[in-house]
């Protein structure tokens, strides 16, 4: 989704804008844009495409002005167009903006601007509130001259319904930046002799750690010299300056070809970062520092309810398996943007919890908010500290896997899949699940980052596969049980980056339906686990391979199949079932990255998507 930076020092601000862009490249964007403020005047460059075209396009990097704005834009009003990209600057030239979001009443409040006299080149509602912005400038009483702009902003603010994250310049105003946010992420990053303004850490962790997160609802005022935060209703809000626990190194390509390869590799140090101090001293349990619920109160849960989007959903979904099996638990899982609009009847024990990786996912914060409202606890489970969901949690477990840059999802998804085995045995030893039983489910999670270097080491031989997979144009993925969830995250890896069209299915689920695409141009991808569903999911396969399929299997070393069942074979290690779907993702992560890298696509970057989904 769009990305926002700001910048206010010494420095010359365009350099450090683009540099901010490019960070935020992985958010997902369709334009980018930028507009620094030098003696009384905006200079702006604003182009359809990548940030590289916009550097290349402008002379951007030369803009004097050392306050500035930059945008990537992801449409939803307006095609993409250079005229649409933002920054966006008012009829007079007096007001510059930026905006994350969507203005809801941009058409009754374009009515009014027009009456007024105001004309309007984009199709965007961000360039209506830019307008509004400068009305209300205009029409604010000079005598209040320091705060003149300000004010102008927060009026404006009390008029627009919908969502935003905001960054505005006045041509008046040589030093001075005014942001505000509403359902929207937005930083505040303190740095030395400077400050700057993001949609999300990245952008700015080459300059700074500090950061202040920002809340909905306030505002910053931001000169080269200090800033003050108020909210809407003017009152003064003190900042509390956070300092963010990675660094530019961790947000760098070091050596990988892509972001999404780097992330597959640094799963087993991801796994061991998620767990760390997070067993009992007895060894028999889990132990969450952040859940503000006693133990007591836990285990008056009757039911646990799930609410998350993409793959953070299938994360969910074999967490429910865990949590019934090894806890004896029911949960329900929910798509975020389905429950929040389903009014489902609920239990009044429930306790709910949200998965997601940024915890900016705007489905996935209302459905929460949702929750609560009905009275519901909520606990959260995020990878970046700090973010909304995070925050109006009512607690939560972070997943300290750092940064995710890759829009597909890989270290994050596999933490989560081990948070979830983690509550699973956590609820469980609450209840029926013996001391010695818990020990080995403990022994089994400590040993899946070793276990996931193993599977790690088959790359090689994963990309020879992929070579020969990577002129298809539809796939199925089939596993069963907790492997169901891996089926629809493997077709969600791959179609997402490299267009092929694929689907996951239960492999049992496939007669009844898609089996009707076998044919020898539609190959399956079958996760065959030792246990006592093995032969189960042979007859599956032999089903497809009657009909000519062609089969590759993600098999349990020690496991055999029948002569010439499989055309590929990837060797998981045999493991213990709480750990066993995050050992079966590893190869369908690698399957879709050598496939995509085989057909040349834009691996880190597809085409479309977003790395955090902020607008409805
Ligand atoms: O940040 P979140 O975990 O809330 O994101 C949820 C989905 O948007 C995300 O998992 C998406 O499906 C990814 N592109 C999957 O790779």
């Amino acid at each position: 989704m769009c990305g926002i930076i700001g910048y206010i020092g010494k420095q010359k601000a365009a350099p450090v804008i683009l540099e901010g862009l490019k960070r935020l490249e992985y958010r997902g964007y369709d334009s980018a844009g930028v507009a620094t403020l030098y003696d009384g005047h905006f200079d702006t460059a604003k182009k359809a495409g990548r940030v590289d075209g916009l550097i290349k396009a402008t002379k951007a990097q030369k803009l004097p002005g050392t306050t500035g704005i930059g945008h990537t834009r992801w449409a939803t009003h307006g095609g993409v167009t250079d005229t649409n990209a933002h920054p966006h600057i008012s009829n007079d030239g007096k007001i510059a903006l930026i905006h994350n979001g969507v203005i809801e009443n941009y058409v009754g409040i374009k009515k009014f601007l027009t009456g007024k006299g105001y004309t309007f080149t984009s199709e965007t509602d961000t360039e209506v509130l830019c307008n509004l912005i400068d009305y209300h400038y205009q029409k604010e009483p000079v005598t209040k001259e320091g705060s003149r702009f300000l004010e102008a902003v927060r009026k404006t603010l009390r008029h627009v319904e919908g969502t935003y994250g905001i960054a505005v310049m006045c041509a008046d105003c040589p030093a001075e930046i005014v942001a505000a946010r509403k359902g929207s992420p937005l930083i505040l990053g303190v740095g030395d002799g400077e400050y700057m303004l993001a949609s999300d850490v990245a952008a700015i962790i080459s300059r700074t750690q500090n950061v202040v997160y920002l809340k909905d609802g306030e505002m910053v005022h931001m000169t080269a010299k200090n800033f003050t935060i108020t909210t809407l209703e003017a009152e003064d809000v003190s900042p509390v300056i956070d300092t963010v626990s990675w660094n530019i190194e961790d947000a760098e390509l070091n050596g990988y070809a892509h972001f999404m390869e780097k992330e597959i590799f640094e799963q087993p140090a991801a796994l061991e970062n998620t767990m760390r101090g997070r067993f009992s001293e007895d060894g028999s349990t889990a132990q969450f520092g952040g859940l503000n619920i006693s133990a007591a109160d836990f285990r008056q849960i009757d039911r646990f309810h799930f609410l998350a989007c993409g793959s953070a959903w299938h994360a969910c979904l074999v967490a429910e398996h865990l949590i019934e099996r090894f806890a004896r638990v029911p949960v329900e899982v929910d798509y975020a943007s389905e429950f929040r609009y389903r009014n489902t009847p609920l239990d009044r024990s429930t306790l709910f919890f949200t998965v997601s990786q940024s915890g900016e996912t705007i489905d996935t914060l209302a459905a929460m908010r949702e929750a609560k409202r009905k009275g519901y606890k909520v606990l959260a489970i995020n990878n970046v500290v700090g973010s909304t969901i995070a925050r109006e949690a009512d607690g939560g477990v972070y997943q300290h896997v750092g940064p995710e840059i890759g829009v597909a999802s890989t270290k994050a998804f596999t933490s989560q899949l081990l948070l979830g085995a983690m509550l699973a045995l956590y609820i469980g030893r609450m209840r029926d699940m013996s001391f010695s039983d818990g020990v080995d489910y403990v022994n089994a999670l400590k040993s899946a980052p070793q276990l996931v270097r193993q599977v790690l080491e088959q790359a090689p031989k994963i990309r020879e596969i992929a070579k020969r997979y990577a002129h298809y144009h539809d796939f199925l993925f089939l596993g069963r049980l907790s492997l169901f969830p891996v089926a629809l995250e493997g077709a969600l890896k791959l179609k997402e980056i490299s267009y092929i069209h694929a689907e996951g299915y239960p492999a049992a689920e496939m007669k009844h339906g898609p089996i009707a695409l076998i044919s020898e141009q539609c190959p399956s991808l079958f996760l065959v686990p030792a246990g006592e569903m093995f032969n189960k999911v042979v007859s599956s396969m032999q089903e497809i391979k009657a009909r000519k399929g062609k089969i590759i299997a993600v098999l349990s070393t020690g496991c055999e199949l029948p002569a010439g069942l499989a055309d590929d074979v990837i060797h998981i290690p045999e493991c213990h079932e709480a750990v066993l779907p995050i050992i079966a993702t590893v190869p369908v992560q690698l399957l879709s990255y050598y496939i995509t890298v085989e057909l040349g696509r834009d691996v880190d970057k597809p085409r479309n998507l977003a790395k955090s989904v902020t607008v409805e």
